[in-house]
């Protein structure tokens, strides 16, 4: 989906900066250009930037949090 009319950025594209460490709106702007004319598309992409930021630490969470897996013992 285009995100960002006026610079053709799609919402991949935002996401692919999240998940390679973007965290901050500033960055989008400046990495992509997302934001940088008309300013309509800010608030879809600062909730895609939040929605997938948190979406990646939730699943960073789950997975530290997971019981280890028990060593097999033979028989
Ligand atoms: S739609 Fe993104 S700057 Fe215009």
């Amino acid at each position: 989906m285009i995100v960002c009319i006026c610079n053709n950025i799609s919402d991949r594209q935002i996401k692919k900066l999240v998940e390679d460490g973007t965290s901050r709106f500033g960055e989008l702007q400046t990495k992509l250009g997302v934001s940088t004319n008309c300013g309509t598309c800010r608030t879809l992409a600062e909730e895609i930037l939040r929605n997938h930021t948190l979406s990646l630490r939730s699943n960073e969470s789950s997975f530290i949090q997971s019981p280890p897996i028990p060593a097999f013992q033979g028989t």
